[in-house]
């Protein structure tokens, strides 16, 4: 693939679009502001990397003293592995025979440990681990309320006494992620209810703990409950991953957090006084959660995209003055599909290019 990336030190104003603009500083700040916030609750950080999909990102949150960091799939765990970061997470179901192989394979170089909610999952897993002389850590998945994977307290004890007995596997412990509660906007209402689900997982543990089995990890929490769920006694670490650049959605729910993330577009074509048509379109924005609001120029905001385009509304007379090759930034309502659709993050600090960052892990869907 040929690239075509800006040289360290090129002002924004000149960086190639559309493109991804990562304020370096404010997404420093926040890695920071996570892992000071958990040593000051006593967990450990797991950083989610389905928001940065890039192991320079992880070794960042490594050396602010994370223990590793999860994966959605096999695909980002193997990124993640082959750049040197040993301890993977995926707190989702891996099934079928291929992906398993692959996981297995990924645990004979690095600490691997995976979720499960089925009895025939485990004996999969158990199969293929033992099969290739690898030990698979294994977690078992609680619903605590979200409704998409999971299995309840009872269903957790059956599936921890298979996974104790399962040659090639190791029991690791719990995990539930209260999605449902994490980006609602009431305080008090997403600690209640995080506090709810919270009490679903920490009460599966004591019933696997009465059963006699050892529970090491509970693991859990978004990035709106990171400050709740880092409270609940029995919860061990959190799984956060937004916090790390932010959203527009996010920034909804709180501004704990700074604002890294945006996208830099151009404008290529004026034919309304009141309209300009910029290079970014649905090929480098998503809008799954709703319209990305223009940070710059102050006075515009975004009419409808196109594949490549976007029509920008200039609404008051400053804003009109924006002319062809003139820049749009703007930030999108979510980070993580938007992030997913490029190669590179452009890392700015001071209003210059520092590094174009690779985004190895967008696409690894599978
Ligand atoms: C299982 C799991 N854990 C953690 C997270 C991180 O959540 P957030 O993006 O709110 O930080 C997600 C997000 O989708 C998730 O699916």
């Amino acid at each position: 693939m040929t690239d075509y990336l800006p040289l360290p030190g090129t002002p924004l104003e000149e960086l190639d679009t559309p493109c991804i603009v990562i304020d370096l500083d404010a997404a420093e700040a926040n890695i920071a502001k996570l892992q000071a916030a958990a040593n000051e609750m006593g967990v450990d950080v797991r950083p989610h990397t389905k928001t940065n999909k890039s192991p320079y990102w992880a070794r960042k949150q490594i050396a602010a003293g994370a223990i590793g960091v999860c994966c959605a799939k096999v695909g980002e765990a193997e990124v993640m592995v082959e750049a040197g970061v040993l301890e993977v997470m995926i707190p989702n179901q891996v099934i079928g025979k291929r992906k398993i192989a692959r996981l297995v394979a990924l645990a004979r170089s690095a600490r691997i440990i995976v979720a499960v909610e089925a009895s025939s999952n485990v004996d999969d897993l158990s199969e293929a681990a033992s099969a290739a002389g690898a030990e698979l850590g294994v977690i078992v998945e609680i619903n605590v309320g979200m409704d998409r994977c999971g299995v309840d307290g009872d269903g957790a004890v059956e599936l921890a006494r298979q996974i104790v007995g399962a040659p090639g596997l190791r029991f690791d412990g719990l995990m539930g992620y209260e999605g449902h509660t994490v980006a609602e906007r009431d305080y008090e209402t997403r600690k209640t209810e995080a506090e709810k689900a919270m009490r679903i997982l920490t009460g599966a543990a004591d019933q696997i703990r009465a059963a006699g089995i050892d529970v090491k990890i509970v693991s859990a929490a978004g990035t709106g409950t990171y400050n709740i769920t880092g409270r609940v006694a029995g919860v061990t670490e959190l799984q956060c991953g937004s916090y790390i650049f932010m959203d527009g959605d996010y920034l909804e729910v709180f501004n704990d957090f700074k604002p890294a993330l945006s996208v830099l577009s151009t404008v290529i074509s004026r034919q309304k006084q009141d309209v300009a048509i910029v290079d970014m379109g649905l090929k480098s924005i998503s809008i799954d959660r709703g319209l990305a609001e223009v940070i710059s120029p102050p006075g515009a905001s975004i009419i409808k995209h196109s594949e490549e385009h976007t029509a920008v509304r200039l609404s008051d007379a400053a804003s009109q003055r924006l002319k062809v090759g003139d820049k749009v930034q703007a930030r999108p309502t979510h980070g993580d599909t938007t992030i997913n659709l490029h190669d590179y993050y452009f890392g700015v600090r001071n209003g210059k290019l520092e590094a174009a960052i690779p985004i190895p892990g967008r696409g690894k869907f599978r």
